[in-house]
């Protein structure tokens, strides 16, 4: 990567060849820095330098956009191998800034090309800087207490979760009237939705003691008439906050942003193969997807749904979730209904297996090399009933032979938080320890379940209460890595002691969603509503925040270990994106 490249000179000749090169404007390519296609720096009247500003080239014409964050002394690069011959829109993303000018920029693949400096005017209009703002930044700016902001981002599926908490800022609804949205809200499939395409899968429940993923619906819409523009306000009467620019590390990672050819598009999770393929699974289409990102070309395959018919006046939920590529590179998929299917990419057909469940949870449990059976978790007992049955069943990929299931959950109460109401214990996430024994998040038992292979299932709690521990995977030491939603934690087990560690994420409301390790033991976590990913170092407990170019609700998080440099593939649900973002260590 180019800052290990520099950093092997002195710093005074680093220096150098960067303003060299800066001030040179369209300067001739320089023999020791060919490697490099475009730079520049960026600066602005109010900061001078600045650090941590995204700078986005979209080729005229295209849709792939390229980014890459400017560092301490303001100055960014584009590496050539990431950006080809080409013209360009250049673009930037600095919360409470803009370009003074537009710009475009011809690329050829000889030189190295220069922006000279790239000026950014403030943005001082509340109105105009609102759109600026990330879910996260709205929460932060908002009013209110903690509890009544606990109420809004502190749910299995947030407002946050099929689009940006600036629609809830703009509206002009009173609590009456936001009690009527979140009635239609409830009637859209969380996963399978984002406010492009919609799937409306239930009837509008009464208003009256209607619950919002545990909250009650009329708490939810009380506190938000105090938020956006009710009583005919012109603008907010908070000041807009805007969170802090990347830094440091944070500043070294090139992004690629690839949209999907079927737009609008929902992708939720996504999964790697040996070649380094993108596989991903559609959540708003009955198709899985492949990006080669070599060629950047995409192709798409029809998954089957086992959905019996909806009634009248609803939609049939289509999509799938979870997607994960085995050692063969065979691609596994819980589709629609209780099935599990595989794809072969070679001879491009699909083999479907069925579940006992009567509902199945739409995650699978990870296939990893050297293991030849993933977990499936479903009720088994009516899901409306008093008595809510769930098993863990262990699934063959070689035979589709469904094992003996493990009983997880029965009809004890489970709820640990007296603040949410309604909900039941369910297994979330699905892994195995080293020994092949099951284990699951627990959300709302706040613990992580573990099976020891005779039957038997404890629950090891968070150390924090009601953390919500959501989405992660088990690292090589038998740690299992997890997200806690609810206490902006990532935390592991050590499946050998059923030790807990928690690593506290600033700010408050950051959301963690998916934690995933790679082969540094980093850990990397996907935020709901920051538009930042995030990388821990578990053995500082510092955390990296990087901006991404777009806004971005990332669910699972992917890193290609066989990639030279460290590489990170994100699903970008409600823009139908895949994300990569590179760093050199
Ligand atoms: C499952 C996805 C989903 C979730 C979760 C969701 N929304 Fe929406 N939202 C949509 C869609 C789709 C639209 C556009 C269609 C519409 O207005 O119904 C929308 C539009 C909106 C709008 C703008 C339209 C209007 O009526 O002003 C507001 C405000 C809004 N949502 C508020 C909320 C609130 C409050 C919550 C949380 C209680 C929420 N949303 C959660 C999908 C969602």
């Amino acid at each position: 990567m180019l800052m290990n490249f520099l950093s092997s000179f002195n710093i005074p000749l680093r220096a150098f060849l960067l303003t060299a090169l800066v001030s040179s404007g369209c300067a001739e390519r320089q023999q020791s820095v060919t490697n490099i296609a475009l730079m520049g720096v960026v600066t602005s009247g109010q900061e001078g330098p600045m650090e941590g500003v995204v700078v986005i080239l979209r080729g005229v014409d295209e849709t792939v956009l390229t980014s890459v964050t400017s560092d301490a002394t303001g100055e960014f690069q584009f590496h050539r191998d990431r950006l080809g011959a080409g013209e360009y829109d250049v673009s930037v993303r600095a919360a409470g800034y803009e370009l003074l000018e537009t710009k475009t920029v011809v690329i050829d693949d000889k030189k190295t090309h220069s922006l000279g400096q790239l000026s950014l005017a403030a943005v001082t209009d509340p109105l105009r800087l609102a759109s600026q703002l990330t879910s996260l930044d709205w929460v932060n700016s908002f009013p209110g207490s903690q509890a009544e902001k606990d109420l809004l981002v502190k749910n299995m599926v947030n407002c946050g979760f099929c689009h940006s908490l600036e629609r809830i800022a703009r509206s002009r609804y009173n609590a009456e009237g936001f009690e009527q949205v979140i009635q239609r809200m409830h009637t859209y499939e969380t996963d399978h939705a984002s406010a492009d395409r919609i799937q409306i899968v239930s009837k509008p429940k009464p208003i009256e003691g209607l619950i919002w993923y545990g909250r009650k619906a009329s708490d939810i819409a009380k506190y938000l008439a105090t938020v956006n523009l009710s009583g005919g306000k012109s603008q907010w009467d908070y000041p807009l906050q805007t969170s802090p620019r990347p830094t440091g590390e944070g500043t070294n990672a090139t992004v690629t942003v690839y949209p999907i050819p079927r737009q609008p598009s929902v992708i939720h999770d996504l999964d790697v193969d040996s070649k380094g393929n993108v596989w991903y699974g559609n959540t708003g289409w009955d198709f899985i997807g492949k990006l080669d990102p070599r060629t950047g070309e995409f192709s798409e395959w029809a998954t089957p749904n086992f959905l019996p018919e909806p009634e009248e006046g609803l939609m049939r939920i289509v999509g799938v979730q979870d997607i994960q590529v085995d050692e063969t590179d065979t691609v596994w998929v819980a589709v629609m209904g209780n099935k599990h299917a595989s794809f072969s990419p070679d001879t491009e057909t699909w083999q479907t297996y069925d579940l006992p469940v009567i509902w199945k949870n739409p995650f699978l449990g990870p296939v990893r090399a050297g293991e030849d059976g993933l977990w499936a978790t479903g009720i088994t007992s009516a899901p409306d009933g008093p008595i809510r049955h769930e098993h863990a069943f262990r699934f063959d990929i070689k035979t589709g032979e469904v094992g003996e299931g493990i009983m997880l959950f029965d009809d004890k109460p489970f709820p640990t938080d007296p603040n949410r109401v309604g909900q039941l214990n369910y297994c979330y996430m699905m892994d195995q320890d080293a020994e092949g024994n099951f284990l699951c998040t627990a959300p709302e038992a706040s613990s992580i379940a573990r099976s020891d292979g005779e039957g038997n299932v404890r629950l090891v709690p968070t150390l924090t209460p009601n953390a919500y521990p959501r989405r992660g995977y088990r690292d090589d030491n038998n740690h299992f890595w997890f997200t806690e939603f609810f206490a902006d934690n990532v935390a592991s087990i050590d499946l050998d002691t059923d030790q807990i560690t928690e690593y506290p994420i600033q700010p408050r409301y950051i959301s963690p969603y998916y934690a995933r390790p790679d082969r540094n033991g980093k850990i990397w976590i996907s935020s709901t509503g920051s538009d930042r990913l995030l990388r821990l170092d578990t053995e500082t407990g510092t955390i990296v925040k990087y901006l991404m170019p777009v806004t971005y609700d990332a669910r699972k998080v992917i890193v290609d270990n066989s990639a030279d440099r460290i590489t990170v593939w994100l699903p970008n649900k409600n823009q139908g994106q895949l994300i990569r973002i590179e760093v050199a260590n």
